[in-house]
C-alpha cells in the first residue's frame, strides 16, 4: 500500500522539485551579475595599497562614464571593502583574496559568508603574488573558486606564466595545466572569469606584444569548448597609453591593472580610452 502510495505522489514531488529548481536557478540569476551584459571590464587590484584618506581623495577624482556597459571592479584590501562599499557608484567592489573553508579554526582568513554580507561581487583567485609568496596551488584555486560561485560571488581567476616557463616554451602547457586542474567544474561563461597575466609582466612595466596577446588569449577561449565563451582579462603593466590597444583585441574583453589603478587619473583614462 505504501508502495502505491509514493507511485502517486512522484508526480507531485517531481513538480514541487522543478517549481524549487525553477526558483532557485531564477533567483540566483537575479543575484549573480550578469557578466554577458558587459562589453569589457576593468580590475583595479589595489594589492597591500591604500588607507581611509586615500579612498576619500581616489573617489573624489575617479571619473567614471555614466556607460554601463563598461563594468569597473575596484578590490581593496579586505579591511577596506566596506569603505569602499560605501562610496559605490557606478562600479563593483571585489576582494582580492578568500579562505577555501566557509568557516572554522582558520585565523586571519575571510570567509566568502563575510564577502557576501559585505554585497562583494567579485574577487580574484590565484594571483601569482598568491601563488608565488603564499604557495597557493591549483587546488586551492579550485577549492576558492567553488566557494565563490556557491555564494553568488565571481572568481576572476588568474593564470599566466614565470618568464622562464615563457623562454622555455611551455606557455601554453602552464596555462592548460593551471585552468583544468584550478576552474572548477561548476564554473562556466556567466559565473567565472579568467585574467591572463604573465608573471613577468607584473609590476615590470613589460608587457607580451598585442599580437602574443590576442594569440595567447584565443589560445585560453579556443584550447577547449568549455572556455570557448568565458570573459578573458589581460593583466601585467596595463597603463593608460597601451590600455586601449590591448583591451580593443578581439579576444581581450578587458584588463586587470595593479600599479596604474592607483592613480586615480590614470585609472580614469584606462577606463574611458
Ligand atoms: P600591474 O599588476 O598592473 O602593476 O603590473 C597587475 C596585477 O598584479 O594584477
Amino acid at each position: 500500500m505504501a508502495n502505491i502510495r509514493e507511485i502517486f505522489d512522484f508526480p507531485k514531488v517531481l513538480n514541487i522539485n522543478i517549481v524549487a529548481s525553477i526558483i532557485i536557478v531564477s533567483i540566483r540569476e537575479i543575484i549573480m551579475i550578469n557578466l554577458d551584459s558587459f562589453s569589457s571590464f576593468f580590475v583595479a587590484n589595489w594589492k597591500l595599497n591604500g588607507d581611509f584618506n586615500f579612498i576619500d581623495q581616489y573617489f573624489d577624482g575617479l571619473k567614471l562614464l555614466d556607460d554601463k556597459s563598461r563594468c569597473i571592479v575596484i578590490c581593496p584590501t579586505s579591511i577596506h571593502l566596506d569603505k569602499v562599499s560605501q562610496k559605490k557608484n557606478n562600479y563593483y567592489v571585489g576582494a582580492q583574496n578568500v579562505s577555501q573553508y566557509s568557516e572554522g579554526a582558520f585565523t586571519g582568513e575571510v570567509s566568502c559568508k563575510s564577502l557576501t554580507e559585505l554585497k562583494i561581487d567579485f574577487c580574484i583567485v590565484g594571483h601569482s603574488e598568491r601563488r608565488l609568496i603564499y604557495y597557493e596551488n591549483n587546488a586551492d584555486v579550485y577549492s576558492k573558486s567553488i566557494q565563490l560561485i556557491n555564494n553568488y560571488i565571481v572568481p576572476i581567476i588568474c593564470v599566466g606564466e614565470t618568464l622562464e616557463e615563457k623562454e622555455n616554451g611551455q606557455t601554453n602547457e602552464v596555462l592548460t595545466k593551471q585552468l583544468n586542474e584550478g576552474v572548477p567544474n561548476s564554473s562556466n561563461a556567466n559565473n567565472t572569469i579568467i585574467a591572463y597575466e604573465p608573471v613577468w609582466a607584473i609590476g615590470t612595466g613589460l608587457t607580451p606584444s598585442i599580437e602574443e596577446i590576442n594569440t595567447t588569449h584565443e589560445f585560453i577561449k579556443k584550447h577547449n569548448t568549455r572556455f570557448n565563451d568565458y570573459k578573458v582579462l589581460y593583466g601585467g603593466s596595463v597603463k593608460a597609453n597601451n590600455a586601449n590597444d590591448i583591451v580593443s583585441l578581439t579576444c581581450v574583453d578587458g584588463a586587470l591593472v595593479g600599479g596604474a589603478s592607483l592613480k586615480y587619473e590614470e585609472f580614469s583614462k584606462i577606463i574611458i580610452d
